[in-house]
């Protein structure tokens, strides 16, 4: 479980860029609660994430996971727990590492053990196995390097990378933006199949309106550093993106930006 408490965080105190980015949040998310993320451009969203993540220290309030205070753990020591993506391929993953290096390393983590260059044969067919569900047909390529490979499957490998020892909680920032359209659908698929599978408490930040609606069960919809509101339950199954919309601009002061996709 996830509790966010009154959290509240401004970069560039008294200066002309002060920015209230996050006002007042409080959230929580039960046990395999999946929430997508949704809100106008610098609404928060990632600021949230990155104060969950410990990247940031909120000025007040706190964080807490499984009932464990981590307002000010550090964010190394957050991460044993915490799975994380960006927009961005190249984030995450050793490049010149090859694959089962880089899920080697991933598997390690949170482990007693600490991680040998090695990779034992044991865990290589536990790897292959587990790339193989990804149906990219990654399970033959378990030696090539990660920067050979086209972003979606680097996208889907950290995917794996965040979840081969499931994590207390998912954070995903736009991790399908980069991506060509039938990528990024098939990455999206991905997630919500494994999210499911090992019912991952999990935060998706989107810009797609309508893959909000549609994947996980609770919406969060932020502006301008506030916690708006959490759609669920029927009301979430009831919404559509037009309505969505409607609610966005009679609740929120400002408007939906155009780098939303509303279809
Ligand atoms: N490290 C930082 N230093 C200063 N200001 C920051 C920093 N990070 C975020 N901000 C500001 O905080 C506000 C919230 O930014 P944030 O990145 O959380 O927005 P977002 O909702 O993720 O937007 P987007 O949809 O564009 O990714 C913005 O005004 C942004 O400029
Ligand atoms: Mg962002």
């Amino acid at each position: 479980m996830l509790k966010i408490e009154h959290v509240n965080i401004t970069f560039n105190k008294n200066t002309v860029n002060e920015r209230r980015a996050l006002q007042d949040v409080s959230l929580t998310l039960e046990s395999g609660d999946f929430v997508t993320v949704i809100g106008s451009n610098g609404a928060g969203k990632s600021t949230l994430l990155n104060v969950i993540s410990g990247t940031y220290e909120a000025d007040s309030g706190n964080v807490l996971l499984d009932g464990k205070d981590i307002t000010y753990l550090k964010e190394h020591r957050r991460a044993r727990k915490i799975g994380r993506l960006f927009q961005d391929p190249l984030k995450g993953t050793a490049p010149h590492m090859t694959i089962e290096e880089n899920l080697g390393l991933a598997y390690s983590r949170g482990k007693k053990r600490g991680f040998s260059m090695g990779v034992k044969k044991s865990d290589e067919e536990f790897f292959r196995e587990k790339l193989r569900e990804l149906n990219l047909g990654l399970e033959d390529r378990l030696k090539t390097p990660m920067g050979l490979l086209s972003g979606g499957q680097r996208q889907a490998v950290t995917l794996l990378m965040a979840t081969i020892v499931t994590p207390a909680l998912l954070l995903l920032d736009e991790h399908t933006a980069a991506l060509d359209p039938k990528t990024a659908e098939q990455v999206m698929r991905l997630t919500d199949e494994i999210v499911k599978e090992h019912k991952i408490t999990t935060l998706m930040i989107t810009h797609n309106i309508k893959n909000a609606l549609e994947y996980g069960n609770k919406t969060l919809v932020m502006s301008q550093g506030k916690a708006l509101m959490m759609l669920e339950g029927q009301e979430r199954a009831n919404m559509t993106v037009e309505k969505l919309m409607e609610l966005y601009s009679s609740t929120a002061e400002d408007s939906f930006t155009d780098k939303m996709i509303l279809d």
